[in-house]
């Protein structure tokens, strides 16, 4: 792994209109295919979520995934919503209807998630799932690339809530070089096209830096569509 390289900000800024209700969206081009939108989500917005959040936590419970092989835990803690859910175990990395403790299929994806992606995404197909971490301040996550789903034609779609992160992201190659960038509550990320098999990771969490999260720590959610959609014949 080579060093990392802090992002220079504004490399490129056009506002929109607003995304969840009203706010601009500012988007910033890290890279090519690596689109950032600082505060897309404005202190409301990322209070209702958080509040959805909480509320499928209650209804569906987080998870602890463990890495193939050895079975080590992860850092992180984890919870899906929609018809799939990302899960790791002894048997591998794979996309699965139901939670694997409860057996229960996973909630919905939340509406506004849906509006969200239809406007960040030029109305791709839907999303299938919606991957939530949550990160205690001494959480990490190591690089790695999103490559379970079969559409890489699919963006993903990040939303941070909660303590500021040190997220990294390099090449499709893991000893690529890489740049970092501080994701803070409310900020979005698109990584799609030339960067959608780029390695990327999470390096620290800034304890204490938000006060949306009563327990601190920091939620992380990716919007994902897995299955290759149907193309409608002519
Ligand atoms: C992930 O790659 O699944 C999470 C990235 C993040 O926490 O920002
Ligand atoms: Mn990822």
């Amino acid at each position: 792994m080579r060093c990392s390289q802090m992002v220079p900000i504004a490399t490129q800024s056009s506002s929109t209109n607003g995304m969840i209700d009203s706010a601009a969206m500012t988007r910033i081009e890290i890279k090519p295919g690596v689109i950032y939108f600082p505060t897309l989500l404005n202190r409301e917005e990322q209070e209702s979520l958080r509040d959805e959040i909480y509320v499928a936590i209650n209804a569906a419970h987080l998870f602890q995934s463990t890495m193939p092989r050895w079975g080590n835990p992860m850092s992180v803690k984890m919870l899906n919503l929609g018809s799939l859910g990302w899960v790791s175990d002894k048997s591998g990395y794979r996309y699965q209807k139901r939670h694997p403790v409860t057996g229960e299929a996973w909630p919905p994806i939340f509406p506004s998630l849906l509006k969200l992606w239809g406007r960040l995404t030029n109305n791709y197909a839907e999303p299938e799932a919606c991957l939530i971490n949550y990160y205690s301040s001494t959480a990490k996550m190591g690089l790695h690339q999103d490559r379970d789903e079969e559409d890489f034609n699919a963006p993903v779609v990040s939303l941070s809530l909660g303590d500021t992160a040190l997220f990294r992201i390099g090449t499709s190659e893991r000893s690529g070089p890489t740049q970092s960038i501080k994701l803070q509550s409310g900020d979005g990320l698109i990584f799609d096209g030339p960067a959608r098999l780029d390695f990327h990771g999470i390096d620290r969490v800034y304890k204490e830096t938000s006060t949306l999260l009563n327990e601190g720590g920091r939620f992380n959610l990716t919007i994902r569509r897995v299955t290759k959609p149907v193309i409608a014949a002519p």
